[in-house]
């Protein structure tokens, strides 16, 4: 598939995305939706080759994802229920694929993230925001709801601060974007790239498998008794262990040197596609 809204770049071991449809502020559609999901199973296939271990998304101009295209969606007036079904559960195919891709995936957040966009951050595993950026589920000031990113953006930030954020629709700052765990690192505009870089290179030097292993373990394990987690667990590290990048891992640090996958770090510094 050829993309016309999408801009992707293979850096080392590093995909590189980037939302380009500037002039509405990123805004995705139902061509933006089919493009990010095609994108999200390429991307899955090449983690699956080993060829990437580390995405990172952006988005084109001053702000990240203004979220769902409100041209697109008042045009769904039209359609019937089942057609308005088929579509949303498209986005939420795309979130899924997205929130799925077996390897450290990293938002770089800049200008703003709101309704869809806040959902593309909350399936970020990693997200780096500047200083003014705002964020929000402003669905209801819409007078619609965060359906489809809802599971995703409860996983982040509990419901607590979905309780005021998803009814108010209100915006909120980065900082505060950080403190209900939408964000994880928030840094002054001139440092973002920088920054993203850093958490790029954190990403590489940690086993590939065991980032995999590790981002399957975090739904599975969530909110079930410990009793029923234990055996889940148990396997999960003994498979690890006994595994050759497991194995690699352990004495390269008993030897005091790098593991081997060390070697595929070499990236460059500019984080956009
Ligand atoms: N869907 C469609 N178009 C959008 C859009 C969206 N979600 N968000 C912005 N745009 C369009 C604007 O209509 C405008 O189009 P125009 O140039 O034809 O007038 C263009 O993008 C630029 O928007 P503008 O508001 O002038 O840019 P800004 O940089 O001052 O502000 C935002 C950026 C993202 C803060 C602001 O556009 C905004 O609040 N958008 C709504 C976001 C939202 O609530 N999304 C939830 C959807 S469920």
């Amino acid at each position: 598939m050829t993309y016309r809204f999408l801009e992707t770049r293979r850096d080392g071991a590093v995909e590189r995305l980037t939302l380009n449809r500037p002039d509405v502020r990123n805004a995705f559609n139902e061509h933006v939706i089919a493009e990010l999901t095609d994108w999200a199973s390429q991307a899955r296939e090449a983690a699956a080759r080993h060829e990437i271990r580390a995405v990172v998304i952006a988005g084109a101009g001053k702000v990240f994802c203004a979220g769902a295209d409100v041209a697109w969606m008042s045009k769904t007036v039209h359609y019937t229920e089942d057609e308005n079904l088929r579509d949303a559960m498209a986005m939420s195919r795309m979130f899924a694929a997205i929130n799925e891709l077996p390897v450290a995936v990293i938002g770089r957040i800049q200008g703003a993230a709101l309704g869809g966009g806040a959902g593309l951050a909350a399936v970020c595993d990693i997200v780096v925001a500047e200083d003014e950026a705002l964020f929000g589920f402003t669905e209801t000031t819409l007078g619609i709801v965060p359906a489809v990113i809802s599971p995703f953006a409860l996983a982040k930030i509990g419901q607590a601060a979905a309780r005021e954020l998803f009814l108010t629709g209100a915006r909120f700052s980065a900082a505060r974007a950080k403190e209900i765990g939408l964000v994880h690192d928030v840094v002054a505009a001139a440092e973002l790239d920088a920054a993203v870089h850093r958490h790029v290179q954190e990403v590489l030097h940690a086993g590939p498998e065991a980032i995999a292993a590790a981002k399957a373990l975090i739904p599975t394990v969530w909110g079930r008794p410990i009793a029923d987690a234990m055996p889940i667990t148990a396997a999960a590290i003994a498979a690890r262990r006994v595994s050759p990048e497991g194995q690699e891992g352990l004495r390269a640090f008993m030897e005091k040197r790098a593991p081997t996958w060390n070697k595929d770090t070499k990236v460059t510094k500019d984080t956009k596609a």
